[in-house]
């Protein structure tokens, strides 16, 4: 049989990453697939870059279009990254009767509605394993394995960037521009680092999850986000203290009013796995009806691990080659005809537990006031940490653990304890998570 010719949009760290995998390990993957797969064309913006991949066998060009109306290419690889031009190049190729595999999450989140409905039109797959938690077949995971269940909620460690900043700065005491410059050097980061630290990244990649686990069409401007900018050395101290680590977490969870999409640092027991998942790891804890809890871990950047991902695609992609389009596993899991209208939840509907850091004076009076204005907005408390005053000062860090309470009372309650004269400044809160 004739060769599965590929065409790479953008042969840096991802790109390059699957072709070197594609290169290394061809003999097994045609083994798999049931044919050779090679890759004969490339694009980059310049050209005399060396590159991970041999590129001896390509023809190498600056133009991606010159690739996607290449009709003798069979399979894109789109992995420039971010939209504009790069949405045109998806859309054309799906025009021209290719397939298409991106790990460009940003893509999917904000485009895929639009992207999977012409290429469902065209009989065409979009294959996107990569855009989401880097190696981890996640996925697959949800979109087949664990297809009998009602998936009741997600989350997970899902930007390997924030994680190994997060884990640097806690276990090395290193400053977090000097781990960030390393995660870029690292090709971790996104071409744009704030997508990684203030939780956009994330955002894209639980957008992708949760259509695929509820059967939701993708809303990436219904996720809240909230970086890793604003976590402190102290927090991570007292949250240590009281046996939590804190984590950027991506969480989706179905309740009875509607869905939860948040991104943000959460306190989580130290004891869970998820807890302990440090450096450019990813852990993604997904709990169905049927199955309970499971959990995927691995690595959630880089090149071959996120070049495994595409080129698993790759394959399945040449499997389905001669299959029937209307027998194929629907884009988002769900057949597209049959996704469902369920309503994303505003932060204030949000119900989690709360870590609170204040700061109060030290004299009697001051804790009863705080944990009654806390009673009064239905707020009950798990703990209670209060810290011997530093030197001779006269203001105490209080902590307090509260226990799941809807955001919008909690919200209020802060909003009452920063009127206090003998409380100064604002108060610190992340939200917490037990994930039992
Ligand atoms: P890189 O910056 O390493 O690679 C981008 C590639 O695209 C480069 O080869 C660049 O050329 C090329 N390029 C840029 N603009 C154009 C253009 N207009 N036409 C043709 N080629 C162009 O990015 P990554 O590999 O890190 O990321 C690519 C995608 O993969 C992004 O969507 C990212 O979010 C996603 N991703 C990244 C992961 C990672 O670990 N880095 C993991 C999972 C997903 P040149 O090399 O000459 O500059
Ligand atoms: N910048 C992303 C991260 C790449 O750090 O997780 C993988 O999607």
């Amino acid at each position: 049989m004739k060769p599965v010719k590929i065409g790479i949009l953008g042969l840096g760290t991802v790109g390059g990453g699957a072709a070197v995998v594609l290169q290394r390990n061809a003999a097994e993957i045609a083994r798999r697939a049931g044919r050779e797969i090679i890759i004969t064309r490339a694009s980059a913006s310049d050209l005399t870059k060396s590159r991970l991949c041999d590129t001896s066998k390509m023809v190498m060009t600056q133009s991606g279009f010159d690739i996607i109306n290449d009709p003798e290419i069979d399979i894109i690889i789109e992995t420039i990254g971010g939209a504009g031009i790069v949405k045109e190049m998806v859309m054309q190729a799906i025009e021209n009767g290719k397939h298409v595999v991106t790990a460009n999450k940003s893509l999917i989140a904000l485009h895929g509605n639009e992207i999977f409905a012409k290429a469902s039109e065209k009989g065409v797959i979009v294959a996107f394993e990569a855009a989401v938690a880097g190696g981890i077949p996640i996925i697959k995971a949800i979109r087949e394995g664990l297809s009998g269940n009602q998936i009741e909620w997600l989350a997970g460690i899902i930007n390997g960037t924030g994680n190994f900043i997060l884990t640097e700065m806690r276990d090395k005491g290193r400053d977090f521009a000097d781990v960030l410059a390393e995660a870029q050097a690292l090709g971790y980061a996104e071409a744009d680092p704030t997508f990684d630290v203030e939780g956009i990244d994330a955002g894209h990649k639980l957008t992708i999850l949760a259509s695929i686990a509820f059967g939701i069409p993708l809303q990436f401007d219904k996720v809240y986000t909230e970086g890793i900018t604003k976590i402190t050395r102290t927090d991570v101290e007292y949250a240590e203290q009281l046996g939590y680590r804190i984590k950027s977490l991506g969480i989706a969870r179905k309740t009875a009013k509607g869905i939860e999409l948040r991104v943000h640092p959460t306190l989580i027991p130290e004891r869970r796995l998820i807890a302990n998942v440090n450096g450019v790891m990813n852990a993604v804890l997904v709990k169905g009806d049927a199955v309970g809890a499971t959990l995927y871990y691995g690595a959630g950047a880089g090149a071959e691990p996120t070049g495994s991902a595409v080129v698993a695609d790759v394959i399945d992609v040449v499997r389905a080659l001669t299959s029937d389009p209307e027998n194929r596993v629907p884009h988002l899991a769900f057949q597209a005809n049959a996704l469902a209208n369920i309503p994303v939840l505003a932060s204030g509907d949000f119900e989690t537990a709360y870590y609170l850091r204040l700061n109060a004076e030290d004299k009697s009076g001051v804790l009863a006031d705080v944990t009654r204005i806390l009673a009064d907005c239905d707020i009950s408390i798990e703990a209670i940490l209060q810290k011997p005053p530093a030197n001779n000062e006269t203001i105490v860090p209080i902590i307090l653990l509260t226990q799941v309470t809807q955001e919008h009372k909690l919200t209020a309650a802060i909003a009452k304890i920063e009127q206090l004269n003998t409380v100064s400044g604002k108060v610190n809160r992340i939200r917490l998570e037990t994930l039992g």
